[in-house]
């Protein structure tokens, strides 16, 4: 007798820089560990065409019912999370690859809700943040105090709403753009603080307008970005990591990242109707 892994069928949305990655890397090695990929959505189609065959081209989002899936993966915009997270739970686990759209308390509170209604998980990927399991099983315990992440890169790296960043010089050194609660941060810079709101899940706790942050802009960090995390804990306890990131000029995301994403992928089997870090 052969041990068969259950397949588990993937749609991607979304087809930048992730989603290219994951489509390719589940094209290639999906079929080994388990996972076939059924649908991939972009809003320009036409940028799926050479890497995509035309009968897992999704070119309406709200068809993916149609598709399916097992688990549906969002690595496009904070936007999408809105419009369409409550509706790919309905159906479908949900790997979150923005998870900074849950800093809005209200699609928080609905996509929690949604998990729980329907049986999924909303799985939240913990990209470049280390020790999430860690912060989680301090945050279960009662005795998560405080938590800061600080998150250094290039300024060619920042992808923020406001122009802020518009007038940086390559000689400036250290700038640092925003400190404050993750929920203050989530909006202005949303594309560079999906670890910070990993981590704000993990700490439920404090929650996101528990959780500190800040983003620092560094011309000294060329080739890499740094995440680093604070954790208070009862009686003196704390843990101060530094992660240095690969990544090159005007990555918003680091090397690792990508990788990290995969192996949560991997994760996203089914733990019930909850939010679970991967
Ligand atoms: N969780 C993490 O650790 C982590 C790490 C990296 C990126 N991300 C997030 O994952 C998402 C994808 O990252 P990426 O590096 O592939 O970005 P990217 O900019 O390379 O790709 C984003 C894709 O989404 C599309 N898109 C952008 N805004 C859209 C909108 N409003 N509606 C529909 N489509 C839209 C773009 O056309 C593009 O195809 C981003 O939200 C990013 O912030 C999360």
């Amino acid at each position: 007798m052969t041990d068969k892994l259950p397949v588990m069928r993937i749609g991607v949305v979304g087809f930048g820089h992730l989603g290219k990655y994951l489509v390719e890397r589940l094209q290639r090695e999906g079929a080994q560990v388990g996972l076939t990929l059924v649908f991939v959505w972009n809003r320009n189609t036409d940028k799926l065409r050479e890497s995509v065959a035309e009968e897992l081209i999704l070119h309406n989002l709200p068809d993916f019912t149609d598709r399916g899936a097992d688990v549906i993966v969002e690595v496009c915009h904070p936007k999408i999370v809105k419009d369409f997270g409550v509706q790919f739970l309905s159906k479908a686990h949900f790997l979150v690859g923005s998870p900074s759209a849950l800093s809005d308390p209200q699609l928080n509170q609905e996509l929690r809700q949604a998990t729980e209604h329907h049986g999924r998980t909303l799985y939240v990927p913990s990209g470049a943040l280390w020790g999430g399991q860690d912060i989680l099983r301090l945050n279960d315990s009662g005795s998560l105090k405080a938590l800061f992440i600080r998150m250094s890169k290039h300024p060619s790296c920042f992808r923020l709403t406001g122009d802020v960043l518009s007038d940086w010089t390559e000689d400036e050194g250290r700038r640092v753009l925003f400190s404050g609660s993750v929920a203050e941060l989530c909006p202005v810079a949303p594309n560079n603080v999906n670890t910070m709101a990993a981590a704000a899940i993990a700490a439920g706790t404090l929650g996101f307008a528990g959780v500190q942050g800040e983003i620092v802009s560094d011309t000294a960090l060329s080739d890499y970005h740094v995440v680093e995390v604070e954790v208070t804990g009862a009686n003196g306890f704390t843990v101060h990591t530094v992660r240095r990131n690969p990544a090159k000029l005007g990555a918003v995301t680091g090397s690792a990242t990508y990788n990290s994403f995969w192996s949560s992928l991997l994760v996203c089997k089914g733990h019930g109707g909850r939010v679970y870090l991967c």
